[in-house]
C-alpha cells in the first residue's frame, strides 16, 4: 500500500494535533494518569499527512510508534504540553486537540519516594490550566480549532457548551460510557459538532475510518 493517499486534500496545509494521555508526577516513582491510548489523535496525524499536510502531533503518553513523515514531540505533563502546544499555534491553520489532558496536577511532588508509613495518605491537587480554552481566546481569522468532548452523560449539552464557552470552531463529543467508544478502544462512536450548531451523528468504525471523516468535515467548513 502507498503511503500517500491519492486524494492530497491537505496539501501544505499546517496541522497541529495532540494526542495521548498526560501524566502527573507525584515522586520519582509514581504518577497521575489516564486511560487515554493516544490512537484518536495518531490516527488524525497518520491520515492529514497521508493527505498532504504538515503536521506536528505533541504527544503525551501512548504505546504508539510515530506515523510516517509527521513532526512528533513527546511530553509527559500538562504543562509541557501546553508550552509545545503554544511554540506551534500562531504558524497553524488547523488544530486538534485530541489529547486527554489531566484537569489537576499534585501540587507539592516530593523530591524523594514516598514510604508507607503513614495509614492514609493525602494527596493535594491544584487544577491545570485549560489548553484549549486559552487556544480559543488566542484564536485569529483563519485558523480553525477543534476539540474533543469525553461525556459519560447529557452528551450533547456538555459537548455543545464545551464548543462555546472554548470558542471552538468544531468538536468531536464522544460518550465514553459506551462499548466501543472513546478510552482506549480501536473504534469510537461520536457526533460531531459545528460552531453552527450542526450535529452529525457519526456511527460505529475504526478510529482511522473516523479520522478521515473528521478531515473531511474540517476542510468542508474550514474552506467555506
Ligand atoms: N483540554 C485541554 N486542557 C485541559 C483539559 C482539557 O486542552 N486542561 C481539552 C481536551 O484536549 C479536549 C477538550 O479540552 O479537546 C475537552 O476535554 P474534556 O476533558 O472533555 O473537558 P474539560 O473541559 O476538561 O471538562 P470536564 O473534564 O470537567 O468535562
Ligand atoms: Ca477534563
Amino acid at each position: 500500500a502507498k503511503f500517500f493517499s491519492e486524494k492530497q486534500d491537505l496539501s501544505g496545509r499546517r496541522i497541529l494535533i495532540s494526542a495521548g494521555g498526560t501524566r502527573e508526577p507525584i515522586d520519582p516513582v509514581r504518577y497521575i494518569g489516564n486511560r487515554s491510548s493516544g490512537k484518536m489523535g495518531y490516527a488524525l496525524a497518520e491520515e492529514a499527512a497521508r493527505r498532504g499536510a504538515d503536521v506536528s502531533l505533541i504527544s503525551g503518553q501512548t504505546s504508539l510508534t510515530a506515523p510516517a513523515c509527521v513532526n512528533i514531540i513527546k511530553v509527559e505533563t500538562a504543562k509541557q504540553m501546553q508550552c509545545r502546544i503554544e511554540e506551534k499555534f500562531p504558524d497553524s491553520e488547523i488544530i486538534i486537540m485530541a489529547a486527554a489532558v489531566a484537569d489537576y496536577r499534585v501540587e507539592d511532588i516530593a523530591d524523594q519516594k514516598i514510604k508507607k508509613t503513614a495509614e492514609t495518605l493525602t494527596i493535594t491537587l491544584r487544577k491545570n490550566p485549560d489548553i484549549l480554552f486559552s487556544l480559543g481566546q488566542k484564536k485569529k481569522n483563519g485558523q480553525f480549532l477543534v476539540g474533543f468532548a469525553a461525556e459519560t452523560q447529557k452528551l450533547l449539552a456538555f459537548a455543545q457548551d464545551k464548543l462555546e464557552r472554548k470558542n471552538l470552531d468544531m468538536i468531536i463529543a464522544n460518550d465514553v460510557s459506551k462499548k466501543n467508544a472513546g478510552f482506549n478502544t480501536d473504534t469510537n462512536i461520536v457526533k460531531i459538532i459545528t460552531k453552527d450548531k450542526n450535529v452529525e451523528d457519526v456511527p460505529l468504525m475504526t478510529k482511522t475510518a473516523l479520522a478521515s471523516v473528521i478531515l473531511d468535515r474540517i476542510i468542508l467548513y474550514f474552506d467555506r
